[in-house]
């Protein structure tokens, strides 16, 4: 029987999401600069602004030297500058501190400020392949607590212990960890939805331990207030 990943994978590559802008690239700038857009922002929102970014910082280089106010103008409407200052920063290490070598591993892209561990898992996946460690975000719990039936609130300790565990455990070999990385966010926005969830045009319907409860929808318990 295919695997979870598998069929994730499958699926992106058949009916996911192909042609968001940063899908384009495959080198770790382009890729950090919209994982780090893409952190507090949605998707179409983010496309314009990772456009006019590139077009006025298109290398790393280009970031570092920038003035912090130029990156900032670039930004404005985004919200979160924090995001942006650390953005620069992290050019600013690379070019001085790596000359100029952007790490593709995620434990090299965690040391750069303003990263996570999830935005260092997704860059990696996506610029070397690596598949040592999980993209966890909203979209990514809810898809896993409901295949998995993991209960618990979004928030709370336990919950978010068994979503990362249950994502270290369903990771892919190097070779399908892209497009699966990228296939749990895109079945997470456009078929595992919040409410009413498309379950009819899930690719792991079948295995979906939530599809068979009376209301999948209930899957991730909400965060406490
Ligand atoms: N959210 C975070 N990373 C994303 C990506 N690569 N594609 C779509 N949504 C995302």
């Amino acid at each position: 029987m295919q695997s979870f990943a598998q069929a994730v994978a499958s699926w992106q590559l058949a009916a996911g999401r192909l042609d968001l802008p940063w899908q384009k690239f495959s080198s770790p700038y382009e890729r950090l600069v919209s994982e780090v857009m893409l952190q507090q922002t949605q998707v179409d929102t983010v496309i314009p602004y990772f456009q006019r970014f590139l077009e006025k910082f298109p290398t790393v280089e280009a970031l570092a030297e920038a003035a912090e106010d130029d990156v900032f103008a670039l930004w404005a409407g985004l919200g979160y500058y924090t995001r942006a200052a650390n953005l620069r920063k992290a050019a600013r290490y690379v070019v001085e501190e790596l000359h100029g070598c952007f790490p593709t591993d995620a434990e090299g892209l965690l040391a750069l400020p303003g990263v996570g561990p999830s935005t260092a898992a997704a860059v990696a996946a996506f610029t070397s392949g690596e598949a040592k460690h999980p993209m966890i975000d909203g979209n990514v719990k809810r898809v896993l607590s409901r295949v998995f039936l993991i209960d618990g609130r979004i928030g709370e300790k336990s919950f978010e212990k068994a979503v990362a565990e249950r994502a270290y455990r369903e990771l892919p070999e190097s070779e399908i960890i892209s497009p699966y990385t990228q296939g749990l966010m895109d079945l997470g926005s456009g078929v595992c939805k919040r409410t009413k969830p498309l379950c009819d045009a899930c690719p792991v319907a079948q295995m979906c331990r939530a599809r068979r409860t009376s209301d999948p929808s209930q899957y991730p318990g909400k965060r406490l207030p």
